[in-house]
Formats: C-alpha cells, structure tokens, sequence
C-alpha cells in the first residue's frame, strides 16, 4: 500500500485523504475554521459598511481590492494561502483548481441531499507535485446581500462597473440560498523524514 500511494504521489496525482489522527488535523481544522471566520467577517463587516455608505458602487470596490489584500493579510499572519473560489467565478483569477473544483461539486450534491449550506465544510491531505498539502473549504451561501451584485436584477450602474472591471463575469443569476462559492486554504506541511 505505502509503495503504492508513493508511486502515485511521484507521478505527480492527488493521491486519497491520509488519515485524520496521522495529521493531527483536528486541532489544525479548529484553526483552519477560525481563520475563514476571520477573513468572512471581516469581508462581511466591510462590505455592509460600503454598502450602506456608498452604496453598490463603493462596495464593488471592496471585492475589487479589499478582499484579495485581506487574504494577503492572512497569509502574511499564517502562512496559509487563502482565497475565494467558484464554479462560477466573477474574476478568472479565483477560478478553482481541479481539487476546489471537485469540492465545489460535491458541496452542490450535498446541499443538493439536504445538508444546511451554512455548515458545508471539507478537508483533505494531499500530494502535489512532491509536497503534502492540507487543504480546507468552506462553502459560502448566498443571501439577501450578496444579489445586489451578484443575483438576477442587477442595477444598470453597476451592471456596467461589473463588466468593465471583469467582462468573463460568471457571477450573475444567483438567488438567495443557493452556493455562491467557498472559501479556500492551504497549508503546505513539512517533508516527512525519510524512512
Ligand atoms: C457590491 C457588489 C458585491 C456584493 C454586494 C457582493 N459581491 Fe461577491 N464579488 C464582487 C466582486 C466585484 C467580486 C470579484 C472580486 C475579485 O476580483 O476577486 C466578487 C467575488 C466574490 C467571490 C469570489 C469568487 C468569484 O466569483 O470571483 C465570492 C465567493 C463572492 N463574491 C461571494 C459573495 C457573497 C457570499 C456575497 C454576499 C454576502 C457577495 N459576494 C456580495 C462583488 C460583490
């Protein structure tokens, strides 16, 4: 099994989950949690302050330029790397990798079975190109706020600041409850000491 897995893991694929206590993933997840918490909040905080004071147009800005330096602040802190993610994405640059993609795809079919969008949580070790990664999502639904950008009747003035900034917006149609996108981490672990 191990020659196996190694195999695998030279070739360069994702090879499945290793084990929760081999990582001591749990008092790392509780880390992981409290850190999206902090990057959402924080969007969050920001872009209902925008919105009420500048409305729409002030807050794109906030999604614009704020969020990515937030997720800059926290990796600096951390040493995660953070972002947001979609299958829909406003900005190419936050498209998901074959991972995210997979877990935005099972977070659908999850929600899809009946579980509460708002708890939707994933993680898993993997190997990339050599190195062991943790990686964690967390889905992020869509409500009231978010339509006003991202739903299906989008006022003509920030229709317009939309496209110009992103004109491969994906990011439209949305309705209230449904998954707008997930949340993003990863901590690349130490190499393991040779056998
Ligand atoms: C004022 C307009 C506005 C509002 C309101 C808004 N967004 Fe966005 N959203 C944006 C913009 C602009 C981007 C692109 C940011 C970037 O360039 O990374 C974005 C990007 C995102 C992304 C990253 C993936 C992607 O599509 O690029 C997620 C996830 C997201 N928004 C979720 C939400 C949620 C959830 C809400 C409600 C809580 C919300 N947004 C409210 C404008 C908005």
């Amino acid at each position: 099994m191990k020659r196996f897995t190694l195999s695998l893991a030279l070739s360069g694929l994702i090879i499945s989950p290793l084990s929760l206590a081999d990582e001591k993933l749990d008092g790392k997840l509780a880390t992981y949690r409290n850190t999206m918490k902090e990057l959402g909040g924080g969007l969050l905080t920001e872009l209902s302050a925008a919105l009420k004071e500048g409305g729409p147009n002030k807050a794109i800005e906030v999604c614009h330029t704020k969020a990515p330096q937030a997720g800059a602040k926290v990796a600096d802190k951390t040493g995660f790397k953070v972002g947001r993610t979609s299958l829909k994405p406003r900005n190419p640059q936050n498209a998901p990798d074959a991972w995210e993609e997979g877990v935005l795809k099972k977070f659908e079919e999850r929600k899809a079975a009946g579980e509460n969008p708002q708890n939707l949580e994933y993680h898993e070790v993997i190997e990339k190109d050599g190195q062991r990664q943790v990686r964690y999502m967390k889905a992020v639904p869509t409500v009231e706020l978010c339509v006003a950008c991202h739903g299906t009747d989008i006022a003509p003035d920030i229709q317009a600041k939309l496209k110009e900034l992103y004109p491969e917006d994906k990011a439209t149609g949305f309705q209230v409850g449904e998954l707008r996108g997930a949340f993003t981490l990863t901590e690349t672990l130490p190499a393991k000491p040779k056998e």
